[in-house]
């Protein structure tokens, strides 16, 4: 039996909860005047955005099962085109601002307003390839298996007077 709906759709939302987490807390980072907080909200987002980045290959890789032995209409097949240009730049982009941060400075530095730059615009990628998956599903319910929820016009769990 064939998994519903597949790794894809449960694996997608560690990178988006872990790379806008990191995007927030490295921000709160470079404004706070308190060192201390400050240090430590850098090293979350150091973590956070680190472990986001290793979870954007394993939606990549679950992505790309989601597609194999897929037939789909031409609408369809250009929804998933995008989502899937989206998400390499995306790719590209968090690994190399988490690469930058996680190898190339102390994790509880302040970020520079530059870094920062980059890292918001990688999220914003992010957050595009996410909304262009969601319209893969919900717009045309790619992954969706539609179940009968009606048994001769009656609910299944309503039994026959
Ligand atoms: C940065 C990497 C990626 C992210 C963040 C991402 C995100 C998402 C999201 C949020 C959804 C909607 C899930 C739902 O609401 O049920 C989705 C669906 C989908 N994505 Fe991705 N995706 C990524 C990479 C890919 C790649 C590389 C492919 C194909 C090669 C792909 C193919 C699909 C397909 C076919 C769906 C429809 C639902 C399914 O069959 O699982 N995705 N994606």
């Amino acid at each position: 039996m064939t998994m519903v709906p597949g790794w894809h759709p449960a694996i997608v939302h560690f990178p988006l909860g872990l790379v806008v987490t990191a995007a927030f807390a490295l921000g709160a980072a470079r404004v706070l005047r308190n060192e201390s907080t400050a240090g430590m909200l850098a090293t979350v987002g150091t973590w956070n955005l680190c472990l986001g980045a290793l979870g954007i290959f394993f939606a990549l890789g679950t992505g790309l099962a989601a597609v194999i032995g897929l037939h789909v209409d031409a609408a369809a097949h250009q929804a998933i085109a995008l989502h899937v240009k989206s998400a390499v730049v995306t790719t590209l982009l968090v690994t190399l601002v988490a690469v930058w941060r996680g190898a190339a400075t102390a994790p509880n530095s302040r970020p520079s307003g530059f870094f920062l730059l980059m890292l918001w615009a990688a999220t914003a990628a992010l957050l595009v390839t996410g909304y262009r998956g969601g319209q893969n599903v919900y717009r045309h319910g790619i992954g969706v298996a539609v179940e009968p929820r009606m048994t001769e016009g009656r609910p299944p769990d309503r039994p026959a007077p």
